[in-house]
């Protein structure tokens, strides 16, 4: 089959905007997500249609935990009802669900709601949608450094490198992201951000390298069909060249 470039293989978007969205129509933050959480569906089932192979959605950042108690609470807990309520979407639609991030700060029942969904939907090969909860690009460069140094030193002293001996062993960016959090999925192709914000965030640093980005006024949960397709065609018209000269 011709691989069509003008489809990203793999589509990154930070949802931004629901607070804003909510708070227009005088209404609470929380109302937001939850439109917010209906854009997700839209935006996945779309995602299927237009033969996108990875869809990576950066749901709550590390920074995140820093809101009020209440707002976390209610995020947290409509991730865990999208989750249980999603499942059988997930399983009838061949979509792998994966969740990356730092999952030591999550409860255990959320936890226990991932690791289930995550084991089920494994097989599945359509489309791999990716939540990236309570996850930073920083946190992710560093866990994967620790844990190469770790591998090298072994415990006690029983790893590939002794302390004692030689010089350490220079990393290079092959291995770097074989212990990234996204190890064996695909650099992201293109990186939407609603609500007109142009940053990144600390989202996937490493792994955006050369990633497209694509800025859009609209708020994530008038986020649907149309404005994603939007987004795909301004991709379509990119000329990607890597630093080289064509
Ligand atoms: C940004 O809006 C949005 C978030 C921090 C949360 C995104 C979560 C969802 C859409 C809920 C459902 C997710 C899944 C994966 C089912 P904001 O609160 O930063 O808005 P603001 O910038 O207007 O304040």
């Amino acid at each position: 089959m011709a691989i069509d470039n003008r489809i990203p293989r793999h589509v990154a978007i930070i949802m931004d905007g629901n607070g804003r969205w909510a708070e227009k129509r005088g209404r609470e933050r929380v109302y937001g997500h939850k439109e917010g959480a209906e854009s997700v569906r839209a935006c996945v089932k779309y995602a299927i249609e237009k033969g996108i192979r990875y869809l990576s959605l950066f749901a709550f950042s590390e920074e995140n935990w820093n809101r009020p108690q209440e707002e976390v609470e209610a995020l947290m807990s409509l991730m865990l009802k999208s989750i249980s309520d999603e499942t059988p979407l997930f399983l009838q639609n061949g979509i792998r669900f994966r969740v990356i991030g730092d999952f030591s700060r999550l409860s255990e029942k959320l936890r226990r709601e991932i690791d289930d969904c995550m084991k089920l939907t494994e097989p599945n090969t359509t489309l791999d949608l990716i939540i990236f909860l309570s996850y930073s690009g920083k946190w992710d460069i560093l866990q994967a450094v620790n844990r190469y140094v770790a591998d090298l030193y072994g415990k006690d002293g029983g790893g590939s490198f002794s302390r004692s001996g030689g010089s350490v062993p220079q990393l290079d960016a092959r291995t770097l992201s074989s212990y990234l959090s996204t190890a064996g999925i695909p650099d992201p192709d293109l990186l939407i951000r609603t609500s007109g914000e142009q940053r990144i965030s600390n989202f996937m640093l490493w792994q955006t390298a050369y990633t497209e980005y694509y800025f859009t006024e609209i708020l994530w949960p008038d986020f649907r069909t149309t404005e994603f397709q939007l987004a795909l065609d301004a991709f379509s018209q990119r000329d990607r060249r890597y630093g080289k000269v064509k």
